[in-house]
């Protein structure tokens, strides 16, 4: 059985005294999440605060992003050996706002998993179509394109540890969810699609759901058979919606 995760995405919001009290109210209430596993990923800045709050709990930290190099004369970028120097279990790539606002294309992306794995991180891949994508019935060819493009780089064995986040971009932020129906549809064909080239990392991979989940959307859409957990942006901002999304996990 896979475990649920449940990834707090916290994008470019906190200030240290925020993050300290979301992260006591997340410890809190920890001893009422089921069977998930917990991750939150802070702004790099705060990576090691969260790291050093989180010590002797059994929440993940992971960061937002990463530089596909390993060292070097690249000013302003974070390696993944860095990362795990700070306690960082995950490394979420290609999340929509990096592809559109940052440029992000595919290879580009699949680079930063095979960075992440290289370290011994484990790469939370994202992908989703835009809403025209959707609306012109693309939706299937656009989320295999971009996971072929990491298979195609690493293999099929690199999905095996890593987690693949389905994340349409017009429910992102926007409170528009998916629904339980067109989020499982995604999820199964993405699993298909793993399973046609080994069945043994179809079963294992995880793959979250991801855009503007809630405590009140969240146990129907964890509910579906190939929805392993969230990655939650909005949401995870707040102690009690958060936890309560954990919760909803089965
Ligand atoms: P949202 O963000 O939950 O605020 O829609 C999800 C994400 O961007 O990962």
């Amino acid at each position: 059985m896979r475990q649920p995760l449940v990834a707090g995405n916290w994008k470019m919001n906190g200030s240290a005294r925020s993050i300290e009290l979301l992260l006591d109210g997340i410890k809190g209430s920890l001893a009422s999440v089921g069977r998930a596993e917990v991750a939150v990923c802070p702004p790099y800045v705060y990576i090691p605060m969260v790291a050093e709050l989180l010590q002797d709990t059994e929440v993940a930290l992971g960061s937002q992003n990463l530089s596909q190099h390993q060292s070097g004369a690249y000013t302003g970028e974070i390696a993944a050996s860095m990362l795990l120097d700070f306690g960082c279990r995950y490394a979420i790539v290609g999340h929509s706002e990096r592809r559109t606002l940052y440029g992000e294309d595919d290879a580009l992306v699949a680079a930063k998993y095979a960075a992440a794995r290289a370290a011994g991180l484990r790469p939370i891949l994202c992908v989703g179509e835009i809403l025209e994508e959707r609306e012109q019935g693309v939706t299937e060819d656009v989320v295999a394109r971009q996971l072929d493009a990491v298979i195609e780089l690493e293999g099929i064995e690199a999905l095996a540890d890593g987690v693949i986040a389905y994340e349409p971009v017009w429910a992102i932020g926007t409170g528009k969810t998916a629904s339980p129906q067109q989020a499982q549809d995604v999820h199964a064909f993405i699993r298909q699609r793993i399973a046609s080239r080994s069945g043994a990392v179809a079963e294992q991979v995880r793959i979250l759901y991801g855009g503007s989940v809630k405590a009140a959307n969240a146990a129907d859409l964890f509910a579906m058979p190939d929805i392993d957990g969230g990655l939650i942006g909005g949401a995870s901002l707040d102690a009690g919606e958060f936890i309560a999304i954990c919760q909803a996990a089965p």
